[in-house]
């Protein structure tokens, strides 16, 4: 089994857990991910990888937006989703089945790890085109944020998958904390505050290709990463074929709501910048 292997750079705080047997039982992600840790997953064991590892590889394109389960079980023709990926209706039928079957094992060990918290949704979507360029972001909460949310993101290809992550949003704040709107922005929503991020430190100039330190993460075949997006910046250097499952947690099922909610969070940064 190849494992994943993680590069630390000293100026970021490690955030990393990397758990090397994935079937140990006994094992909870909940403490982990209300601490919002990054969980490196080796050793989960995926009946038909090799399915998803032997489909031919696109090549390097620009992001090309997700394709959710649910959109897969239409019609066969040029219309389909997979259709730019996979021109081959058989290819496409062996996905549609082996699509069902993959997302099984991932959302049983989604609810294995997180037996205690009540989901009001998981989906699924397949980021099938490979990359070799990525920018570092955080997720955006949807407008109407109301749920917590955990990624679980598997690599299906049988070449590593380059992530590079920066700083925490507190580490990122605390860079920008003498910014003039900073407080202004912290009134908004999440969703706004998110975008202001993206579009007024992050996006124009180039800051985040130049200036801010970052740890790496090789992601080994059919291992996976977890975390709560919202808070960690991450994106892709090298990557070709992945999954994502989306949990949205109702955050009064989490253990600690009252420390580990994304809106408590927010609210500890308001404090302390607001
Ligand atoms: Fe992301």
């Amino acid at each position: 089994m190849i494992e994943s292997q993680i590069a630390l750079n000293s100026n970021l705080s490690n955030y990393f857990v990397h758990i090397k047997e994935a079937s140990s039982a006994d094992l909870n992600f909940e403490d982990l991910f209300e601490s919002y840790k990054v969980v490196v997953l080796d050793g989960f064991k995926i009946s038909n990888l090799d399915f998803f590892k032997s489909l031919p590889k696109t090549s390097f394109e620009e992001w090309i937006p997700p394709v959710f389960q649910k959109e897969l079980n239409v019609k066969i023709n040029e219309s389909h989703p997979l259709w730019k990926f996979y021109p081959d209706r058989d290819v496409i039928l062996a996905f549609q089945q082996e699509s069902v079957l993959l997302v099984e094992q991932v959302e049983s060990l989604i609810r294995e790890k997180m037996r205690s918290y009540e989901f009001s949704s998981i989906s699924c979507s397949w980021r099938m085109n490979a990359m070799d360029k990525g920018y570092l972001h955080f997720d955006i909460p949807e407008e109407s944020y109301e749920n917590h949310q955990v990624r679980y993101f598997v690599n299906l290809s049988a070449r590593p998958r380059i992530i590079e992550f920066g700083p925490t949003l507190e580490e990122f704040l605390s860079l920008h904390r003498d910014h003039p709107r900073l407080k202004e922005w912290l009134q908004l929503s999440h969703h706004e505050f998110h975008n202001r991020l993206k579009y007024e430190l992050i996006k124009p100039s180039g800051y985040e290709d130049s200036i801010l330190p970052r740890h790496y993460l090789s992601l080994a075949p059919g291992s996976i990463w977890v975390s709560n997006a919202f808070s960690v910046l991450h994106g892709l250097v090298f990557g070709e074929k992945t999954v994502c499952l989306e949990g949205k947690i109702k955050p009064q099922s989490l253990n600690k709501p009252e420390e580990a909610s994304f809106e408590s969070k927010m609210k500890r940064l308001r404090e302390l910048y607001g």
